[in-house]
């Protein structure tokens, strides 16, 4: 059997709430559940997130919980008739005083009032992630007012987006303050910031979350035009986070279609070459809301992010809200482990005349070298605490599997979202230290991963505590003695 090892995020909603539902979506190989806290009461999230704990544990996976936290996004507010037509060279104004439910053919509300004094004349606005642009010809104190250069319909509480980002909006609103406590009650594996700017915005979310006792990695979600504008902003973003996701939707009306898929792919390097996983996110399946069959381009953007080895790609609105949730995991799936056939899924130049930083860095790469190039090698065993042993692993491209053992539930969850790693629970502190070789395989050969005459490699620490001690790599001949 082979394994799939680029991972899969779906987000629950409406079409994958039912037990039976998410059942079927945790047979077909879902990773990571993600909780869209746009959406529903806190109570909702909380019966959900049992819901998957229950269901993974019935079946022996381990699913990981991510919570999304909704954000800066800036909207318009309601409209008199709930939706109006705007066309090409139409006048209209978006309005910080205006009524918020009584939006007409000529004006719009808006919650923040800030966008009137970030916007200047001259600039682009994208409405409805872009399908309605207009242009801003006159700022008032109160009122933006704007061209229409792309016309359509326009609803109730549409998000904007200024091309070329830079809206001031801080990342943390209050209702993410609260939604970080709940987080915390929730015990979630993943916490998914909207919007960062810079690495400070991530700080914050990191003593919040450290004051709210949650100790879930904090995942940025790369969607501002600003975060991609240099490197130095990038690497920053993405060294103050512990993981990070390419958030197409909001990123992609900021930047514009042709600089994307660049970005993506920057941003997927970039994130591996520090350590990071990566979630490649929105629209992968987009048609597959209606449709049981992904399209042709689809399939080649989940494959394409696959290549690129980004750790995990994301299904959002196929999974939460369309008409075929299990169709679009079972073709995700499909895809995925297509593309991992391709060579460069399999080989890896990666930090080749680099230097390593860490000692356990060096033995995990080390690790990954000698798997890929020593033919028997079939698995690889990390003794892990926290994940981190295999994290680095994995972002090296192999076909070899990397199985983290380790006793710790929050660390069997997290990394369900790493590429090519699995989990073994497994705990060697209750074993005599001459035993935990043979006891680690055993557990190979029982899941039938391994057989006699097959070599492993097993990393750990001296101590069987503590994050960050791994110093040793074994290779282990399947059968033989070990001690
Ligand atoms: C387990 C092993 C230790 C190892 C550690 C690494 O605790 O028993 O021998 O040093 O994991 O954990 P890390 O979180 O750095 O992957
Ligand atoms: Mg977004």
């Amino acid at each position: 059997m082979t394994l799939r090892r680029t991972k899969i995020v779906a987000t629950l909603g409406p079409a994958s709430n039912s037990p039976e539902m998410l059942e079927q979506l945790i047979l077909a190989g879902i990773d990571v559940a993600r909780l869209n806290f746009s959406h529903g009461s806190p109570e909702d999230h909380k019966a959900r997130a049992q819901l998957v704990r229950d269901l993974a544990a019935k079946h022996g996976r381990h699913v990981a919980l991510l919570g999304d936290l909704q954000g800066p996004k800036i909207r318009i507010a309601k409209f008199e008739g709930k939706r109006i037509e705007l066309k090409e060279g139409d006048l209209f104004r978006l309005s910080s005083s205006h009524s918020r439910t009584a939006g007409n053919q000529e004006v719009v509300g808006i919650d923040y009032p800030a966008l009137i004094q970030d916007c200047n004349v001259g600039d682009e606005l994208l409405l409805d992630d872009g399908r309605v642009v207009m242009q801003v010809e006159l700022k008032g104190a109160e009122e933006l007012h704007c061209r229409v250069t792309i016309g359509g319909p326009l609803s109730d509480n549409k998000g904007i987006n200024r091309r070329g980002g830079g809206l001031t909006a801080p990342a943390l609103t209050e209702k993410d303050m609260a939604d970080i406590k709940l987080a915390a009650e929730m015990d979630l594996d993943y916490l998914a910031v909207s919007f960062p700017r810079d690495a400070a915005d991530m700080q914050l979310a990191r003593r919040l979350r450290d004051e709210a006792g949650s100790t879930a990695w904090l995942v940025a979600k790369i969607e501002r035009a600003e975060a991609v504008a240099d490197d130095e902003t990038l690497d920053g973003l993405i060294r103050a986070s512990d993981a990070v996701m390419v958030a197409r939707g909001d990123l992609g009306v900021e930047v514009g279609d042709a600089e994307l898929v660049g970005i993506q792919k920057k941003i997927i390097a970039h994130a591996r070459r520090l350590n990071k996983a990566v979630i490649t996110a929105t629209q992968m399946m987009e048609s597959m809301i209606h449709s049981p069959m992904p399209t042709r381009a689809e399939v080649s953007d989940v494959a394409n992010a696959a290549l690129d080895y980004t750790d995990a790609v994301m299904l959002s609105a196929e999974s939460a809200a369309g008409e075929y949730p299990l169709e679009a995991v079972q073709a995700m799936a499909r895809v995925c482990l297509g593309a991992e056939k391709h060579p460069t899924s399999q080989k890896s130049t990666h930090r080749i005349g680099r230097t390593f930083e860490r000692c356990d860095e060096s033995v995990a790469l080390a690790t990954m070298y000698t798997a890929n190039h020593f033919p028997g090698v079939k698995a690889i065993i990390s003794l892990t605490e926290s994940g981190y042993s295999p994290l680095i692993m994995s972002r090296i491209r192999s076909s070899i599997p990397i199985y983290a053992f380790t006793p710790h539930r929050e660390a069997q969850a997290r990394v369900a979202l790493f590429r090519g790693v699995y989990t073994v629970p497994f705990d060697p502190a209750s074993l005599p230290a001459n035993k935990v070789s043979q006891a680690a395989v055993d557990e190979l050969l029982k899941l039938g991963v391994v057989e006699p005459g097959d070599w492993v490699i097993l990393t750990k620490g001296d101590s069987y505590h503590g994050t960050g001690g791994t110093n040793t790599m074994k290779i282990l001949h399947v059968g033989d003695p070990m001690v």
